[in-house]
């Protein structure tokens, strides 16, 4: 091979490591943390007299600068620099020159990364947090318009119970609720500064912790400074908080989908989320709740890939860590999208209350209320109500009627046991009464159903 080609290969080959060692281009993404750490780090050097304070007074003036050039898309990202704490450290001396030198005394980027990861991290399990409640509010909005809304409540889906509207919005209510407390709980957990862990072991330097951990909002600084670079339990607590908001956004699109499908039509989702077939002109389809659910397995992806990074790591920092951001990233994007169109959706939807009704019709929904008056009112064992209404829906089913719209005489004639019954079992059978008679706590009568939207509103007040 000629020197030449040689030359060429070499650099190709230093080129390709290049970008195989270095994050900064998707690192980036942690600039305001960056300088936000190294702000407070160079402050806290100054308060020891660690710097002078015309060092720190050029350090926080470079460093803001250097966010205006990255703001405004002036600065150069290059691979040169491998990452963002390099980058923003490389500009810094451009602009200052000696002083910028100063401003890694006492600090790894072990605990820098660590420090601005967890900084973003918890920025955004609070805005995350906070979407989750407006969701949350959209649910129970809805649901206020219709706890007296009819809808065949379901399991294995087949008919089984009537529900109200309302009741059924209120189950994501709560589960987008839990949703908000695990953000919630993650963040107070995780609120421990790991800035002055340093590369493994703490430093010589004469720093004080809690000064950055104070200028940085952090509850305290972290106990133990090589556990602190090494951790990424904080990362794995936001992909698994998302994992589990992505489940209940994509359940609810499941339903949707459903719902709106010409065999339901129980709901109609505003034109925009809907498209129309290249091949097919009739079509509408449910392309974006389609696509709650599909992005769900990325962020599932996410959750797992970090964990099996994480899992084989020998304490301290190894650059395998590196690994962990593009996935947060992504996860954060996904869910952030992801809550603000699921929230226009349900805003947007027009409920159908003539279908939702007319299904409960079908399936004698309200079988087991002949069952429930057996035994409260005649004081009969479960198991044998169970059974003579079997027959009574069998009779139902001869009749092509629903349970719901049997004569008192049919009632009597299906079964021996029934012959004398009073006239009140009518009632009883009526799919309303049906529904408001779950009166229990948590069940799904109207009254208890407007029970929970006043504490829902509750709980949207205080929170
Ligand atoms: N870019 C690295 C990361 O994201 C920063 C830490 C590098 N530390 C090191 N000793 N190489 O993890």
């Amino acid at each position: 091979m000629s020197n030449q080609n040689n030359q060429i290969l070499k650099n190709t080959n230093a080129q390709i490591l290049d970008e195989f060692n270095a994050s900064i281009m998707f690192d980036k993404e942690l600039y305001a943390q960056d300088i936000k750490g190294s702000i407070a780090h160079s402050a806290m050097l100054c308060e020891q007299g660690i710097l002078t304070k015309d060092e720190q007074e050029a350090i926080e003036k470079g460093l803001l600068q250097v966010k205006n050039e990255i703001e405004s898309g002036e600065f150069k990202f290059s691979l040169v620099y491998e990452d963002i704490h390099m980058a923003v450290e490389s500009r810094l001396t451009e602009i200052i020159g000696e002083p910028g030198k100063r401003l890694h005394t006492a600090r790894s980027r072990n605990d820098q990364v660590a420090t601005d990861f967890r900084l973003y991290v918890q920025e955004k399990s609070l805005s995350i947090k906070s979407q989750l409640k407006e969701l949350v509010e959209t649910f129970v909005n809805v649901a206020s318009k219709h706890t007296k809304t009819l809808i065949p409540g379901m399991t294995h889906l087949q008919h089984a119970q009537p529900l109200n509207f309302g009741y059924h919005m209120l189950a994501y209510a709560n589960m987008f609720k839990r949703d908000y407390e695990r953000f919630e709980s993650s963040y107070e957990r995780n609120n421990y500064s790991p800035l002055g862990s340093a590369a493994l072991a703490g430093t010589p330097h004469n720093i004080n912790r809690d000064s950055t951990c104070e200028k940085l909002g952090f509850k305290a600084p972290t106990a133990h400074a090589m556990d602190t670079v090494s951790d990424r339990d904080f990362a794995l607590e936001i992909l698994f908080n998302i994992s589990t908001s992505m489940m209940h956004i994509s359940r609810i699109a499941e339903e949707l989908i459903t719902w709106s499908s010409y065999e339901f039509q129980f709901v109609r989702m505003s034109d925009e989320y809907a498209t129309t077939s290249s091949i097919m002109p009739q079509k509408k389809n449910p392309d974006v709740p389609e696509l709650l659910r599909g992005k769900t397995g990325r962020v599932y992806g996410n959750l797992i890939s970090l964990f099996t990074v994480m899992k084989g790591l020998p304490l301290a920092y190894n650059k395998d860590t590196q690994e962990d951001k593009e996935g947060v990233f992504d996860s954060v994007k996904t869910i952030e999208i992801s809550i603000s169109i699921l929230n226009e959706v349900i805003k947007t939807m027009i409920v159908n209350v003539d279908k939702m009704e007319s299904a409960c019709k079908i399936g004698h929904l309200s079988a087991t209320d002949l069952a429930d008056f057996l035994v409260q009112k005649k004081g009969m064992p479960f198991r044998t109500a169970y059974y003579i209404t079997k027959d009574v829906v069998t009779c139902a089913n001869s009749l092509n009627k629903d349970i719901s719209e049997l004569s008192i005489d049919e009632i009597r004639s299906a079964n021996d046991e029934l012959k004398e019954i009073d006239d009140e079992i009518v009632m009883y059978l009526d799919l309303r009464n049906s529904m408001n008679a779950r009166t229990s706590f948590g069940g799904t009568s109207t009254q208890q159903t407007e029970i929970q939207i006043e504490n829902f509103k509750k709980w949207l007040e205080n929170n």
